[in-house]
């Protein structure tokens, strides 16, 4: 039971790296771990082949990784992989961080490192167990080289295909073995990786963080795909041993972007470079002077848009948020009925597709498990798949009909910041692109663009309150239970505000819509409860003042975000950030900002570790 527990608890969102060639593979590997720390993770390990295999493990950073391996011999060696495990349930232990290898007494010097859930590895394991094999950890992962290494006959990408087709659930391995000391197999079904194809040499990793120092070339893999490394050339083929071709693309990533430069966390690099991934998120997408929006990667499917009969977005996390601010400009842009719903509850709820349905899967890593299975079961059941994605070539952009790309550049930052507002701005164009041929003036949309292009100047003024929201956030930083209210399209903002603080702050903090504070949540506003209310300058401004006079006649401490130049809202707040005005549809891009700010200087006031908060990952890879 404890197995089942840990493998059915146990949220995997390992990091993988490896590397054949003819450099030295372990300073290759550290570095490529380094990257992918964002991740997430409680423990490291890494296996380097020369004549030997030389394996070691530990629990915590990679830098304790690399202390132990400044202090081993052996580990010089042209070919190896490197891993970092994440583990909620069950406590990390060096017994269960990867490589894991194949039986001791009966193996052949197989070592494995994985990122997925062998869901049917309990009935392997006993199959092995009844076989004499003995295991040393918890892991399902073990299985799987226990297994390869079961059917292995002197061919290991020949025993990795036979064991694949044995294993059902999510993976992505690489996997060397002692006897064959010029090869390196990986193979993914589920969970993201990439080959980077250098100069004689292939470096694998879970993304291209851990790749484009090296090479910004790289194998984009379907599902089912087993790849056969040797340092001078690759093959491609099924699970069933039938060859496939790969495609080779340029990754869209320089090392620039995802350098942390002279910022102390990615989150404030990523808060404060809005301005810029905005910029590049609108280049060539819209001509205000004739009112128009060019999305490239829709425009086939233009007509089937333009006559949906009802769009439904899904997504998770801030994705979800966005996704709701999504739904309100499609039904007041493009007048479509529209729906969002987590993508979780989406796929599992026998959802009613009929003609007509478009299904906008919005998502920044493109990875996410629940994502990309309601992705999935939106098309078999014939609706038109919209992806709306930041990472390039992920698995929801490929395996939707259609879609528009953010172009915010690399998020490495767990708490997601610029992807929300690109998904909201390109959510805008979306839904401008098929208002403007349904129902939309061309000068209102010319209007609109106008507005939208001075976007990112206006966010630019609002990350300069940075200085000004701290201040204000250390008069709260400890207080443990927030609340946070909006109306319209800014009550998804106020969703976001939570999670955002409670993410990386580990405070409690709760999102509503503010009408809905009166039926419960007012009860629990006690003396000084600082709970943050988007205010600003629109339809529902007067009731939003009755919400803030509810909150402080109780003893609440209000927070507001208000529109420059309303000094009326100050009589009734302890604290405002100020924002320009906008129009209603364009605002949550701007309120969102002074939430993350405050948020990320909540986190930094109370010691957190901003980009890698306690038991999260920033994609969430398996159910
Ligand atoms: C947001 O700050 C969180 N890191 C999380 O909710 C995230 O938005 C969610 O897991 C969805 O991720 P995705 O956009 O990559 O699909």
């Amino acid at each position: 039971m404890e197995l089942a527990r840990l493998t059915e608890d146990h949220i995997d969102m390992c990091g993988i790296v490896a590397y054949i060639g003819h450099r030295p593979a372990q300073p290759i590997l550290l570095e490529g771990l380094k990257r992918l720390e964002y991740r997430g993770y409680d423990s490291a390990g890494m296996a380097v082949l020369n004549s030997e295999l030389h394996i070691v493990r530990t629990v915590g950073r990679v830098r304790v990784l690399e202390d132990m391996l400044a202090k081993q011999d052996g580990f010089e060696g042209t070919l190896g992989i490197a891993h970092t495990r994440w583990a909620t349930h069950g406590k990390p232990s060096e017994r269960n961080a990867h490589p894991h290898c194949d039986d001791e007494t009966n193996g052949h010097g197989i070592a494995l490192i994985h990122n997925g859930i062998i869901e049917n590895y309990t009935a392997l394991r006993t199959y092995l167990q009844g076989r004499g094999h003995t295991f040393r950890s918890d892991t399902d992962t073990e299985v799987l080289v226990h297994l390869i290494g079961a059917l292995y006959a002197g061919n290991l990408e020949g025993a990795v295909q036979a064991a694949l087709r044995e294993v059902t659930g999510a993976y992505a391995i690489a996997v060397i073995c002692r006897k064959e000391p010029d090869v390196l197999v990986v193979a993914r079904k589920g969970s993201p990786l990439m080959v980077g194809v250098g100069k004689d040499e292939y470096i694998v990793a879970s993304d291209s963080s851990a790749i484009v120092a090296h090479t910004t070339q790289a194998l984009t893999l379907e599902d089912y795909t087993v790849v056969k490394l040797t340092r001078d050339s690759f093959r491609t083929t099924t699970i069933d041993n039938v060859p496939v071709t790969a495609q080779v693309r340029e990754l869209e990533f320089d090392l620039e972007q995802i350098e942390l430069g002279d910022y102390e966390h990615y989150m404030l690099k990523e808060i404060c470079e809005q301005p810029r991934a905005l910029r590049e998120c609108l280049r060539g997408r819209i001509d205000p002077s004739k009112g128009q929006v060019v999305l490239g990667g829709i425009g086939q499917y233009a007509r089937e848009l333009v006559k949906a009969r009802r769009i439904i977005f899904v997504g998770q996390g801030t994705a979800m948020h966005a996704a709701m601010v999504g739904e309100y400009l499609m039904e007041e842009l493009a007048k479509i009925p529209t729906e969002v719903e987590f993508a979780s509850e989406f796929r599992y709820r026998n959802p009613i597709i009929e003609e007509g349905t478009v299904v906008i899967a919005i998502s920044q890593s493109g990875e996410t498990a629940d994502t990309l299975s309601a992705l999935h079961e939106a098309r078999q059941r014939g609706a038109l798949t919209i992806g709306l994605v930041n990472v390039v070539g992920s698995s929801i952009a490929r395996d939707s009909d259609a879609g528009v790309y953010l172009r915010v550049g690399p998020e490495i930052g767990v708490a997601s910041t610029k992807a929300f507002l690109g998904h909201i701005m390109v959510s805008t164009l979306l839904a401008t692109f098929i208002g403007r041929r349904r129902y939309l003036s061309s000068d209102y949309v010319a209007s609109l663009l106008g507005e939208l292009e001075a976007i990112p100047d206006h966010v630019e003024r609002v990350v300069g309150l940075s200085e000004e929201i701290r201040d204000v956030t250390a008069r709260y930083a400890h207080r443990e239970n927030w609340l946070f209210l909006g109306r319209g399209y800014n009550y998804p903002v106020a969703l976001e505000g939570a999670l955002k603080l409670k993410e990386i702050s580990y405070i409690h903090a709760e999102g509503m819509p503010a009408a809905e504070m009166k039926h419960g949540p007012i009860a629990l506003i006690d003396d000084g409860m600082p709970v943050v209310v988007i205010a600003l300058r629109n339809s529902q401004y007067a009731k939003v003042v009755s919400n803030i006079e509810e909150v402080r006649t109780r003893g609440g401490h209000v927070i507001a975000v208000a529109t420059e130049g309303d000094t009326e809202i100050a009589q009734h707040c302890e604290a405002v950030f100020y924002v320009p005005h906008v129009s209603e549809p364009l605002q949550p891009m701007l309120t969102v900002v002074p939430l993350q700010l405050l948020a990320y200087h909540a986190a930094v006031i109370r010691g957190k570790d901003v980009d890698k908060p306690r038991n999260l990952a920033k994609s969430v890879t398996v159910e």
